[in-house]
C-alpha cells in the first residue's frame, strides 16, 4: 500500500468560476495519492460553482468580491492575507480571472502557478481557442507555468497539445483542451511536491 507523505503540500485554490480543474486536483488528491491537501478555495465572484465543489468536498471556502474594493492594491492585501492565514506551500489559479498587481505575484514567487488555455508564449490573454482557430494553428493546448508580474507569462512546468481539425470550433476545442488541463494540472503540482521542479528557472 503506497503511504502518504506525513505532511502533504498545503494548497490554496483561488478561482472565479466553474472550477473544473478545481475538481481535477481534488479527485487526483482522493483518488490518486496526489500528497497534497487542498486547504481553501477563494473566489472572486459569489456565483462561482466552484465554491459548491469545495463545500461538497468539506474545503474551507471563502468569497473575496473585488467590487468591495476600489484599489486594486487593497483587494490584492486583504487576499494575501487571507491566502497567508492559510500557511499554505502553494497557490493554484485556477480560472481565477483577475490582473495580480506585481507587489502580490512577488510575495507568492515561485509558489504560484496558473493553468492557461494555450500552448505558452502563443495565445496570451483571452478568447484563445478562437484565436488559436483564427491564427490557422495546426495544434493547440494548454501550459501550466509559475506566475511572473507578465501576464501568463513566467516559466512553463507542463505543456499538453491537441492537434487542431479542419472542423473544429472554439466549443470543440475547448473541450478537448480543458480534458488536457484536468490532466496535467495535477501532474505539474505532484512535479511540485516531489520537488522535481527546477525553481532556478
Ligand atoms: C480554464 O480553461 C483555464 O485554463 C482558464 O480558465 C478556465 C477555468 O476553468 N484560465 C485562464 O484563461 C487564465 N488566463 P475551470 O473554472 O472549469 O477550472
Amino acid at each position: 500500500m503506497s503511504q502518504k507523505p506525513a505532511t502533504p503540500l498545503r494548497l490554496v485554490v483561488l478561482i472565479s468560476g466553474n472550477g473544473s480543474n478545481l475538481q481535477a486536483i481534488i479527485d487526483e488528491i482522493n483518488n490518486n495519492d496526489l500528497p497534497a491537501q487542498v486547504v481553501a478555495v477563494i473566489s472572486n465572484k459569489a456565483e462561482a460553482y466552484g465554491l459548491e465543489r469545495a463545500k461538497k468536498a468539506n474545503i474551507q471556502h471563502h468569497v473575496l468580491s473585488n467590487k468591495d474594493y476600489s484599489e486594486r492594491s487593497d483587494y490584492d492585501a486583504a487576499l494575501k492575507e487571507l491566502i497567508d492565514s492559510y500557511q499554505p506551500d502553494l497557490i493554484i489559479l485556477a480560472g481565477f480571472m483577475r490582473i495580480l498587481s506585481n507587489e502580490f505575484v512577488e510575495h507568492f514567487s515561485h509558489k504560484m502557478m496558473n493553468i492557461h488555455p494555450s500552448l505558452l508564449p502563443k495565445h496570451k490573454g483571452l478568447n484563445t481557442h478562437q484565436r488559436a482557430l483564427d491564427a490557422g494553428e495546426k495544434e493547440h493546448g494548454c501550459s501550466v507555468h509559475f506566475v511572473t508580474p507578465e501576464l501568463d507569462d513566467g516559466p512553463v512546468i507542463l505543456q499538453a497539445k491537441t492537434p487542431v481539425k479542419d472542423n473544429d470550433t472554439a466549443e470543440t476545442l475547448a473541450a478537448r483542451v480543458h480534458e488536457l488541463e484536468h490532466r496535467i494540472y495535477p501532474q505539474a503540482i505532484r512535479l511540485f511536491a516531489e520537488n522535481k521542479i527546477n525553481q532556478a528557472e
